[in-house]
């Protein structure tokens, strides 16, 4: 059998992983790498648990530094793995520094590189994720596109080959595991949250929350919102909020409740049942347009062009007032949630089997 490996890092991939390995299972030997850019339980080891995934093979234990630093850390030890393992194939996921390190060490290793999520661009080519998505595209073998305005991009930039519309793999996931309504119920009750009556709101992005301007404008829009808004912190936001001494002005807020990030059960129960959601992640966005809510977006522009296109998602930039934003529900064709996993298995055994 073909050996394949799945390089991972980041809390997205994770989520990612599942529907992947489901559908490759049996068909080619599977060879799963973590990188280790996410170390803490609820950035990591909790999705493997959620989503009952198998224990990878290697964990290359990188953790947090500079971006170059923490992209060539996980350079020297995937081609380790690499060396000892001779993969047939490598797959990369996503636009993290996780997936540059795979793509750039596959291409050197002279390995075929698959890119799932690829051809999603935004206009800023300065952005960490724009320059990992472009690099990585530039080396990919095969590109497996969520959406038909990646296609685009990829064509645009002169790519002939290798490129299949394969739909988004998220929805994949949110198909296997979307929580039940009695599940929801309990988890809102938990949380002391009312169905329909709160809003959800991440943010992460280093462009954001390394930003103590971005910080302090979020802190006190919040201050004006009257909805109740249920705020899972990523760590370095928290980090961030701490440093530019406003964690504890956003917490003395009646409104706000903080959490832990959440894991991906709870984040889509969550945004099942919010009002809407404002957020800077590419994820949550897409979750919430395929339960019919509509997302704000804290950043000039989306990858998820479609998604904007149809009004389901609407950026309001990293400097605007959070609180007089209207919520009415968004309506999404259900041609667009088309699932892909198969449709990127096939491409991967097809490649394999050119050889
Ligand atoms: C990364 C991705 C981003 C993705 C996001 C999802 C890159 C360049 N960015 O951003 O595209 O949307 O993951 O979460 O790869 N930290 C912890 N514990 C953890 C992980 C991180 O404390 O488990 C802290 C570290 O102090 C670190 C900071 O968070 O300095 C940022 O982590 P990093 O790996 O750089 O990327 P993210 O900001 O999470």
């Amino acid at each position: 059998m073909n050996k394949v490996a799945i390089i991972v890092g980041a809390r997205p991939q994770f989520i990612k992983l599942a529907p992947l390995v489901e559908t490759l299972t049996g068909k080619v030997d599977l060879l799963l790498i973590h990188t280790g850019q996410h170390y803490d339980f609820e950035m990591s080891d909790i999705f493997f648990k959620q989503l009952n995934l198998p224990r990878v093979h290697y964990h290359l234990g990188i953790g947090s530094n500079s971006q170059s630093t923490q992209v060539g850390r996980m350079m020297i030890s995937l081609e380790e793995v690499f060396l000892e393992e001779s993969p047939d194939l490598v797959v990369v996921i996503g636009d993290t520094n996780s997936t540059l390190a795979g793509a750039l060490t596959a291409a050197q290793n002279f390995i075929p590189l698959v890119h799932v999520e690829a051809g999603l661009r935004s206009r800023n080519d300065h952005l960490p994720e724009q320059i990992n998505r472009i690099v990585t595209d530039r080396l990919a073998d095969i590109m497996c596109c969520p959406t038909e305005s990646a296609v685009r991009h990829l064509k645009s930039e002169g790519k002939t080959g290798g490129i299949f519309l394969t739909g988004d793999i998220l929805y994949d996931l949110i198909d296997r595991i979307e929580p039940s309504e009695e599940y929801t119920d309990a988890l809102l009750n938990k949380l002391k949250l009312i169905k329909g009556e709160f809003i959800l709101m991440t943010a992460h992005r280093a462009e954001n929350v390394d930003n103590p301007d971005f910080l302090k404008s979020l802190v006190s829009g919040l201050k004006k919102m009257t909805k109740n808004v249920f705020l899972p912190l990523h760590p370095r936001t928290e980090k961030q909020l701490k440093l530019a001494g406003l964690y504890d002005e956003l917490a003395s807020n009646p409104i706000v409740r903080l959490s832990k990030p959440v894991g991906i059960i709870e984040s889509l129960a969550l945004t099942k049942s919010s009002l809407g959601v404002i957020t800077d992640s590419g994820g949550l966005q897409r979750e919430a347009a395929y339960f019919g809510k509509r997302s704000y977006i804290l950043r000039d522009e989306t990858e998820w062009l479609e998604l904007a296109e149809s009004g389901a998602v609407t950026c309001i930039g990293n400097n605007s007032d959070i609180s007089g934003l209207e919520w009415k529900s968004a309506a999404i064709p259900d041609e667009y949630f088309q699932r892909a996993s198969k449709n990127i298995t096939a491409a991967i055994l097809n490649n394999l089997s050119e050889k």
